[in-house]
């Protein structure tokens, strides 16, 4: 009977330890380390920022990633019933759905990003996005016409083929070949823009802090965005806990992602901030970070097409093993509710999210504005709500969850009785305190 079976007695179903730990690391690592993460620690000043994520990353992330591994091994199902299970309440099933609808919401439109990835190491390539100087007509352009739907569809398509293939063969193993490609890719890319001229002020900019610069509010964006990148809240981590067997350790696993996660970060900074430099670049720039002032640097390096090719490239790896595992908390959701095969549930569900994702798509270039409302486009909405709203949400119901409600956690994060108590702590007073503080954010109850 679906998701908690397939965890529980079939090989098939279940991940390898290094499997895990790839597959959390691919879903962890995507566009909110290499497209998200730099234009907001340009926003918020830099290596101060980055130095506040570091922190937040390991004090409350890990011991929240933890909590939701804990949570899908105990539970042995979906994001929604492994709660139920663990508490016997019915009424948490309820509050597990939070984050499997939020990261429906996140899929449908991550696909969308995704595939101007896809689209950027294409132009890329075959050089055609170097023949106007203009990139932002070229990106403005892009997004405004029809052609992102055909890569939203691609995106799509390559992520159910993935889930459809099941967890041993479909998940672990795309991770397993794509994840260390990736940090070829990111080494060569890193080598690449250090030893560009100019590049020091860009490494600079990225790892010497200046602490005058930090606000309150930097620090809960800073927290806000140490969740995201770790993909806490919105039922990833316990869902894909479910698969995993029980004599992993869960917080030796919690603890080599939360490390790549930060790796990857770290590398991606080195890469964008020391080219955003060297060519004279703000990168202060927003979502159009990536794909409208790197592009100016690319055109004028050697070889430029190949390295913008290849940056483009391990920015689609990424996001795409962050889509599969979206897609499979609804997919493990839908399977165990309906009683229905993993392929059914996998192509309902992509079509599904495929369609609710095309406003998306028309709405960020203004190709449809009819969906924008209040100030942003049906697309940064979709952010808005499923990032700064429900995630930590969904965040904020499994620390009470682990911190609080269900007893068995000490069995099965395996910590000493020292950690343990630091762990709970960090759960049930810390954590819930800050992701408040995260949402009060949101509400503008705190201005950004
Ligand atoms: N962690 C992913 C990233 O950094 C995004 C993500 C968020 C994935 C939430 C799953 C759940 O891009």
């Amino acid at each position: 009977n679906g998701a908690g079976s397939e965890g529980q007695d079939n090989k098939a179903g279940q991940f390898s330890r290094w499997g895990f730990i790839m597959a959390a690391i691919g879903s962890a690592v995507g566009l909110g380390n290499m497209w998200k993460f730099p234009y907001i620690t340009g926003k918020y000043g830099g290596a101060a920022f980055f130095l506040v994520f570091i922190i937040c990353l390991i004090v409350v992330g890990l011991p929240v990633l933890l909590a939701e591994m804990a949570v899908g091994r105990g539970g042995r199902g979906n994001a929604s019933t492994s709660m139920v299970r663990l508490s016997g309440k019915k009424a948490w099933g309820g509050f597990g759905f939070i984050s499997i609808f939020g990261s429906f919401m996140i899929f449908s439109y991550y696909a969308v990003v995704a595939g101007w990835t896809l689209h950027y190491a294409y132009l890329s390539f075959t050089g055609q996005l170097f023949a106007s100087n203009d990139f932002g007509a070229t990106f403005g352009d892009f997004i405004g016409g029809s052609l992102p739907v055909f890569w939203q569809l691609i995106v799509v398509l390559l992520t159910a083929w993935v889930v459809a293939a099941g967890i041993s063969s479909g998940i672990e193993r795309f991770n397993k070949i794509l994840i260390p490609g990736l940090v070829v890719l990111l080494i060569i890319l890193v080598i690449r823009s250090l030893t560009l001229d100019g590049a020091g002020e860009g490494v600079s900019f990225f790892l010497d802090p200046d602490f005058s610069k930090l606000t309150p509010t930097a620090i809960l964006v800073a927290l806000g965005h140490a969740f995201f990148s770790l993909s806490l809240g919105m039922g990833v981590m316990i869902t894909y806990g479910a698969y995993v067997s029980k004599k992993q350790s869960l917080s030796g696993a919690a603890l080599a992602v939360g490390l790549g996660d930060l790796l990857y970060a770290f590398l991606a900074g080195l890469i964008i901030f020391p080219t955003t430099f060297a060519f004279d670049l703000e990168p202060t720039q927003g979502a159009g970070l990536v794909f409208v002032v790197l592009p100016v640097a690319f055109s004028a390096m050697p070889l430029g097409a190949w390295f913008g090719g290849l940056f483009f490239i391990l920015l689609a790896v990424a996001a795409l093993t962050s889509a599969v595992s979206l897609l499979e908390v609804a997919v493990a959701f839908v399977m165990e509710k309906w009683k229905t095969s993993r392929t059914k549930a996998v192509w309902t569900t992509g079509i599904i999210a495929f369609l609710v994702g095309l406003p998306s798509a028309m709405s960020v270039g203004g190709a449809v504005d009819f969906l924008n409302f209040g100030g942003k486009s049906f697309f940064d909405w979709m952010d808005f709500l499923s990032s700064n709203v429900l995630l930590p949400i969904g965040g904020l119901i499994v620390t009470i969850f682990a911190g609080w409600v269900w007893k068995g956690a000490y069995e099965e994060a395996d910590l000493t009785p020292g950690w343990y108590r630091v762990w709970r702590f960090t759960l049930r007073y810390i954590a819930p305190i800050l992701v408040v503080g995260v949402l009060l954010i949101s509400a503008g109850v705190i201005s950004e």
